[in-house]
């Protein structure tokens, strides 16, 4: 910290960080960065670091920084009309626009886009929409939530909820009780080393059926999964995992949320995840790629199954008795607008797909040798790389040792690039905007291996 630095005593005096050690960063024992300006893939903080943001910010500036086009959206919008509500049939122009543009690009199934703000606030409206649904379909005690353990799926109190990472409950008397979780598609924690993948994607499906069985089919409306588990490990699940899970839901006529906050506009060189894996889902959550982050706007995209059910109930008991002051803001709408015309017009969702699967093959020439790597995965423009204390027995380190945020931390200091040392386990996260270059992820991965070297050896 600089002597006299105005903004950092302001910083920790004022500034209420979420996801951040509140104790430590308020005495000034964590740095307080502060970012001034970006462009492409790299941000630059107010003492003139430039630094590689790998992550994408929260993974979600997917078309990259510094975008005139969308700026200027915003503006002309925040000029013409910088706010009007959208309750009683009410709109504008940027977010009727939206909803077609999502539509467009939906699966064939999805019928209406409701918008909110956040990832979070949209699976909270998921979930309440699926109470709704089946009230009105006249079986009120099918109510119960399926999440996996590692998913996330926000930090509200449902949401917090169905997030399956123990920070998120620890103290926060989490899970409500209509939160269940099972088993995630992790193939390389599996607790049966044994077991092939096929074998493994047959036991998680096992597992969700006994759960199923403990709970009653009919107390359980629906399951929520992130296409890739992403905070939670990122972590691309076996193959047949999605069609052995979706023949269980079927059966029990429990809905499917996909929780695309991540995948959802690209990431996985796909326009959906949903696409990528064959998933047919009642309900899509959309925030992130939506607009690239350059205003806040999520969206809950309702099938037609499950739209004809609100369309009764609303018959049944008047006007439907959800929405925020701030659903289908028209600067986010306008923002969605601009950025899903550029992701279109520069090809980013097919550069996603391969300049992603490029940096994962050469992420993994270049570090899954290392004696204490023990595994390098990812999908599309999602890699990680998990560190193990002894590969042959799959012993991890102590979390203590904080392994994961050592190497990120060096990464940083050595490279000026950044990755995301994820929240369980010592695994370091990439997930690039998609507009990184292939010469760009070389150096993202030699940064990585040189930071490996100096943690690890
Ligand atoms: C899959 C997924 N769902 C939901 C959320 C929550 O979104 P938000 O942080 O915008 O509330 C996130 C955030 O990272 C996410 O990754």
């Amino acid at each position: 910290m600089l002597k006299n630095d105005q903004l950092d005593q302001w910083d920790r005096e004022n500034f209420f960080h979420p996801s951040t050690h509140l104790a430590q960063h308020a005495r000034g024992e964590s740095p307080n960065r502060v970012i001034k300006t970006a462009s492409g893939v790299f941000i630059e903080d107010r003492d003139g670091n430039k630094l590689l943001d790998a992550f994408a910010g929260l993974y979600c500036v997917n078309a990259g920084y510094g975008r005139q086009e969308i700026a200027e959206a915003i503006a002309d919008q925040a000029r013409e009309l910088a706010y009007y509500h959208s309750y009683v049939g009410h709109g504008t122009e940027a977010s009727i626009t939206l909803a077609k543009m999502i539509l467009d690009r939906a699966p064939a199934n999805m019928s209406k886009v409701y918008f909110g703000l956040g990832g979070s606030d949209a699976n909270e409206t998921n979930v309440k929409l699926i109470w709704y649904y089946n009230n009105i379909l006249g079986r009120p005690e099918k109510k119960k939530i399926i999440s996996r353990w590692r998913g996330y799926h926000g930090s509200g109190l449902v949401t917090g909820s169905l997030t399956g990472l123990e920070l998120f409950h620890k103290k926060f008397d989490l899970p409500v009780e209509q939160v269940i979780h099972t088993e995630a598609p992790y193939y390389f924690r599996r607790a049966d080393l044994d077991q092939n993948e096929e074998q493994f994607v047959a036991h998680c499906a096992a597992e969700l059926e006994a759960l199923i069985a403990r709970e009653g089919a009919e107390t359980i409306a629906a399951f929520i999964g992130e296409p890739v588990l992403g905070t939670g490990g990122i972590v691309p699940p076996p193959a047949g995992y999605w069609e052995a899970i979706q023949a269980v839901l079927r059966k029990h006529d429990i809905l499917l949320v996909a929780d695309e906050v991540v995948t959802g506009f690209g990431r996985l060189g796909s326009m959906f995840g949903s696409d990528h894996y064959g998933i047919e889902a009642d309900i899509i959550t959309i925030a992130k790629g939506l607009t690239s982050a350059y205003a806040p706007l999520s969206g809950s995209i309702v099938s037609d199954k499950v739209w004809k059910v609100l369309e009764q109930g609303t018959d049944e008991n008047g006007p439907i008795g959800h929405g925020w002051t701030y659903s289908a803001h028209p600067i986010g709408a306008a923002a969605g607008v601009a950025n899903l015309k550029l992701i279109d017009e520069l090809n980013l969702v097919s550069n996603a797909g391969e300049v992603g699967a490029y940096l994962n093959a050469t992420m993994a020439e270049a570090l899954a040798g290392h004696a204490h790597v023990g595994d390098v995965r990812g999908e599309g423009m999602l890699c990680a790389v998990e560190f193990v204390k002894d590969k042959d027995s799959r012993t991890f380190f102590d979390a203590a040792d904080k392994i994961g945020p050592q190497i990120s931390a060096k990464l940083l200091e050595q490279d000026k690039v950044i990755a995301r040392a994820m929240p369980q386990g010592d695994i370091l996260g990439f997930a690039p905007p998609f507009c990184l270059t292939r010469a760009e992820a070389d150096q993202v991965v030699a940064a990585t291996v040189r930071a490996v070297g100096a943690v690890l050896g």
